[in-house]
């Protein structure tokens, strides 16, 4: 549920905030920033859990274990499925780099969070944890080395600097990057669905329909677009 209420509030977020976050970039990275280092901290000293209930059961949830910051990326996915010349893609693409800085500065909390127990875990006692629990880290693992290049270079003044072609092969990393979101998830959560954890069970379908769509659009906008290049040649 974590991540459909995520969805949600994001997809309120953006279209009446899609202008502010526009505008005020710097200031969105701050605040962002600022959350993400509260998270951490929260975490380490575990001050975060001695928090009310209702906000240890409802907003700490959906932003430390990263639901949030993935709705982000999930905006930022579909953007790039979006028919071109639409709507949805013309209001999407100017605060596209925006979403996906915010989103892995969120992700770096879940990151340095989740790290202390499952990186130390899985390099001084992997025993302890599950084997899916040590594939998942495994694969989060790939998903920052991935993450960071493209976080740095989703900055318009890195990407400037860059020549177009060299800074849109790097992108295309973003492909491997959402398809290990999902491994990632997966890893975690059907174990935990198997065992008729109806969270888990809504979990499991939530983030396959959202992923699994995704892929079809974009496999569709991909074979239009090479039909109309050779639609073109032929012409
Ligand atoms: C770029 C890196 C990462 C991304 C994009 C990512 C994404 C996610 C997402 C989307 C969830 C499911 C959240 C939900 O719906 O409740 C999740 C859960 C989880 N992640 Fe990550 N993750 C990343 C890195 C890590 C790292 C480094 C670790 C630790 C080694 C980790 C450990 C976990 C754990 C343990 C959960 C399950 C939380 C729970 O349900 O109790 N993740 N992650």
């Amino acid at each position: 549920m974590n991540f459909l209420i995520s969805i949600i509030v994001t997809i309120i977020l953006v279209a009446f905030g899609g202008n502010f976050i526009k505008k005020h970039d710097n200031f969105c990275y701050l605040l962002t920033t600022l959350l993400s280092i509260l998270l951490v901290i929260g975490s380490y000293t575990g001050v975060i859990w001695t928090m009310s209930p209702w906000f240890t059961s409802t907003i700490l949830p959906i932003l430390i274990k990263n639901a949030f910051a993935t709705a982000i990326f999930v905006i930022v996915m579909y953007t790039g499925a979006f028919k071109n010349g639409g709507k949805l893609i013309k209001f999407l693409m100017p605060i596209r780099a925006q979403l996906s800085i915010i989103a892995c500065i969120l992700t770096l909390a879940h990151n340095i969070s989740f790290g202390k127990y499952y990186f130390v875990s899985l390099f001084t006692a992997p025993k302890t944890i599950p084997t899916n629990m040590k594939a998942a880290a495994v694969v989060s693992i790939i998903l920052i080395v991935i993450m960071i290049p493209l976080f740095i270079t989703s900055f318009p003044s890195v990407r400037k600097s860059m020549k177009p072609k060299t800074w849109k092969k790097l992108q295309r990393n973003a492909y491997l990057f959402y398809g290990l979101i999902y491994l990632h998830v997966m890893l975690i959560m059907i174990p935990l669905a198997f065992t008729g954890n109806s969270t888990y069970i809504i979990n499991v379908v939530i983030y396959s329909i959202v992923f699994l769509t995704y892929a079809i659009m974009r496999v569709n906008k991909y074979m239009i677009k090479k039909s109309s290049v050779k639609l073109r040649q032929v012409v």
